[in-house]
């Protein structure tokens, strides 16, 4: 049985106020479950207040990216040290974002999956196809590329602290969501790729997240494809009750 996740990508969104106001409506709202954990995702600047807030209750928070250099002369980078002197124990990798518009590589993002691994944090780490690659048919081979470049020169033992979220580009909030059976018939064939290379029972226990235009009307139908552990949540998250309702979505 694998634990559900629902996690909150809130990326460049909610001034600090905003922030504190979301997290104690989420705090108000969301009843715990040993069904589903949850995560959110704020902004660094947010993200020692994010710790406190939810110092008392069980919402885990994650950095949406980290350098994968110790420290140095890295203007604008924050390293998993820093994050993790913050009580920040987990970290988004890979998102397409961060891959389209800050130009990382799967070579940069096999320097920091390698980081996190070295630093014992857990690894949100991101795939998934462009439109076109799907509609060439490639979409497998793209994903299993991105899987393979970054994720596989590492030790069997690194994933107890991945967590991998297909997150198919043209679904990321486009109101564009894969359809279930698109996102199992992806979450299947992510999970057979474990299998080849690190054996069944690895695979079986490693959580694969579906992200993109996630919301409270298509979470549940979603969540119940055998192959889904749960979602990464960009637009919804930034909404108490849309997550909650996700969140409500995923428990069993
Ligand atoms: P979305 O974003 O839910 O707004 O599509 C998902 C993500 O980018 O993590």
């Amino acid at each position: 049985m694998r634990t559900k996740i629902v996690a909150g990508n809130w990326k460049m969104n909610k001034t600090l106020p905003e922030a504190i106001q979301l997290i104690n409506d989420l705090k108000s709202m969301v009843k715990p479950d040993k069904s589903v954990e949850v995560i959110i995702a704020p902004s660094y600047v947010n993200l020692p207040k994010a710790v406190e807030l939810l110092n008392d209750f069980p919402i885990k928070v994650s950095a949406q990216n980290m350098h994968f250099a110790d420290h140095g002369a890295y203007t604008g980078e924050v390293s998993a040290d820093m994050l993790k002197a913050i009580g920040v124990e987990t970290v988004i990798l890979g998102h397409s974002e961060r891959r389209a518009y800050f130009n990382e590589t799967d070579d940069i993002l096999q320097n920091k999956a390698h980081k996190a691994y070295e630093k014992q944090m857990t690894n949100i780490f991101c795939v998934g196809e462009q439109l076109e690659d799907r509609q060439a048919g490639k979409h497998f081979d793209v994903v299993k590329n991105q899987l393979s470049k970054a994720l596989f020169a590492l030790p069997l033992q690194a994933y107890k602290k991945i967590i991998i979220a297909y997150e198919p580009v043209w679904a990321i909030g486009t109101g564009e969501t894969a359809t279930p059976s698109q996102a199992q018939e992806m979450h299947h064939f992510i999970r057979e790729s474990l299998a080849k290379k690190y054996g069944r029972e690895l695979a079986s226990h490693v959580r694969i997240l579906y992200g993109g235009s996630v919301k409270p009307a298509n979470a549940a139908e979603i969540f119940a494809q055998p192959d889904v552990d749960g979602g990464l949540i960009g637009g919804a998250s930034l909404n108490a009750k849309d997550f909650n309702a996700i969140i409500e979505a995923a428990k069993s």
